[in-house]
């Protein structure tokens, strides 16, 4: 039995973090050439075997829960800003549980109430832009507009009306617990690291403050998660307690709003380079609505093929989450297709952010082309779909395999379940933007770097649009 080849570095313990940390995908496709689809680096202490490839992600997605575990990976540091006994704090069957509860509140009859408000947020929140013409830093503009869009369709219209003040701070608190430098020191004897404790604590009591408030008030006119949430009871026959669902919204509010945030950034930064695509998009929502003053709905919002292919392309260059960890737990881990071997407490991290832009999946990879989803000519559409994708995981995730190399939300058990309303907040977002503006990148400069830095990719920043308004 054999173990992953080791990557070479000179420096004990902190190992190849630096490189890994600055810019992963080179790191990472760099090691891929000299190793292979599976070789382990060290970093900070930890070992880190990566399984890159189709059958790397099968792998890593697709491994039984008694072998290698997402909590072991994440939980040490996310029980801090989302609380005890949620996600993976909790056993790994009552997570599932508070998946599904999730997942069922973001239904259809939620989303088709959530596009009108989407709308009116992204109009209300530009009106007030500077007229004819000025400039716009992409992520940061981005970041506040999904704070808000998010908040009144997931989090509720009591949340959405104290953004203004307290919750804008405490969001502010809690996300500076939310740092890759976090998973190195999860707790430290620090201002920031109490700051961040005090907000999801007051978060959790101003949830329940909230949830008490409309049981008295016997208010069931919310179409709202936390609604849903309220609704809804544990296998066991338990209502779930206040402090769950203060959780659980804070880990959604973690789970969608950096994600969302980055690609609509990236979406308008690789729009703003190209004027031809702005012009088919508007084509696109005058021949499906007439014209583009028809009000957006979600039925109409859906047979959208080309912004679909506009945001699929985004994800697949720019992958806010471009790796994924478990950690095995169980005494080894045997890679069916080459025989590896890995040890437990070793982490296993799969790449979409490398195999999004491997060549043997997709021509000319670097290249923003969201022509290749409607075309479908790229290698990726000749793999056949892995005997997995008929599973069901539990959570309602049934019929995505987990051997594709594009998954940009994951795969398995711990797969996204906030996919269907991310495309329809970013679907709704930008083809409000296209009707309210003409932009392109100021100075004409190119579609920026990345930043690796913070939790997901980001837009080296400032990135600055120019926009001019529309009549
Ligand atoms: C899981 C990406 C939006 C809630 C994941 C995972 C990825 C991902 C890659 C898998 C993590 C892993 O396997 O370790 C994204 C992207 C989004 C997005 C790219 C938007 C463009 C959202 C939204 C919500 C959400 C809007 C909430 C409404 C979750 C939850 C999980 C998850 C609850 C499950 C974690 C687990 O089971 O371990 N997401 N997400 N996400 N996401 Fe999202």
């Amino acid at each position: 039995p054999k173990q992953p080849p080791v990557v070479f570095s000179w420096i004990p313990v902190l190992g190849n973090a630096v490189q890994f940390g600055m810019d992963p995908i080179t790191f990472l496709q760099d090691c891929q050439k000299k190793y292979g689809d599976m070789f382990t680096f060290t970093m900070v202490g930890k070992r880190v075997t990566v399984c890159l490839g189709a059958d790397g992600n099968q792998f890593v997605f697709n491994n039984k829960q008694n072998l290698s575990s997402a909590a072991e990976a994440y939980n040490h540091m996310t029980k801090f800003v989302f609380g005890p006994e949620v996600v993976y704090d909790a056993p790994h069957s009552v997570f599932m549980e508070q998946k599904k509860f999730i997942k069922a509140g973001l239904n259809s009859d939620c989303f088709r109430r959530h596009v009108p408000m989407i709308v009116k947020e992204t109009e209300d929140f530009f009106k007030n832009y500077p007229k004819p013409t000025g400039l716009m830093e992409a992520y940061s503009t981005f970041g506040k507009l999904i704070i808000l869009t998010a908040s009144s369709c997931l989090m509720g219209k009591e949340i959405r009306a104290s953004l203004d003040d307290t919750v804008a701070d405490l969001y502010y608190d809690l996300d500076q617990g939310f740092k890759p430098i976090n998973f190195i020191f999860p707790n430290l004897p620090l201002p920031s690291y109490r700051r961040r404790d005090t907000a999801r604590e007051k978060m959790a009591a101003l949830y329940s403050s909230i949830i008490q408030r409309r049981k008295a008030d016997n208010d069931n006119s919310n179409s709202d998660l936390l609604q849903a949430l309220m609704d809804a009871t544990y296998k066991d026959g338990t209502n779930i307690p206040d402090h769950h669902i203060a959780g659980m919204m804070i880990a959604v509010l973690f789970g969608g709003q950096h994600t969302s945030a980055t690609t609509s950034a990236w979406t308008i930064l690789e729009l703003a380079a190209r004027p031809d695509l702005v012009k088919e998009l508007r084509q696109e929502q005058i021949e499906k609505l007439g014209s583009l003053k028809t009000d957006l709905t979600f039925e109409n919002i859906k047979d959208m093929p080309l912004l679909d292919a506009v945001i699929r392309e985004t994800l697949r260059l720019h992958p806010p989450i471009y790796q994924m960890m478990r950690r095995v737990v169980a005494n080894k881990v045997v890679c069916e297709k080459n025989g590896f071997e890995i040890p437990k407490g070793n982490h296993l991290c799969a790449a979409p952010g490398v195999t999004q832009v491997d060549p043997t999946y997709f021509n000319e990879p670097l290249k923003y082309n969201p022509y290749r989803w409607i075309e479908k000519t790229d290698p990726v559409h000749q793999l056949e779909q892995g005997d997995d994708a008929n599973i069901d995981y539990g959570f309602g995730a049934v019929g995505i395999s987990s051997n594709s190399p594009f998954l940009p939300f994951g795969a398995g058990r711990h797969r996204c379940i906030g996919e269907q309303f991310g495309y329809l907040q970013l679907k709704t977002i930008m083809s409000t933007f296209i009707r309210m503006f003409d932009f392109e990148i100021e100075g004409g400069k190119p579609v920026p770097k990345s930043d690796y830095t913070s939790m997901v990719v980001v837009p080296e920043h400032p990135s600055n649009i120019s926009y001019t308004l529309r009549e």
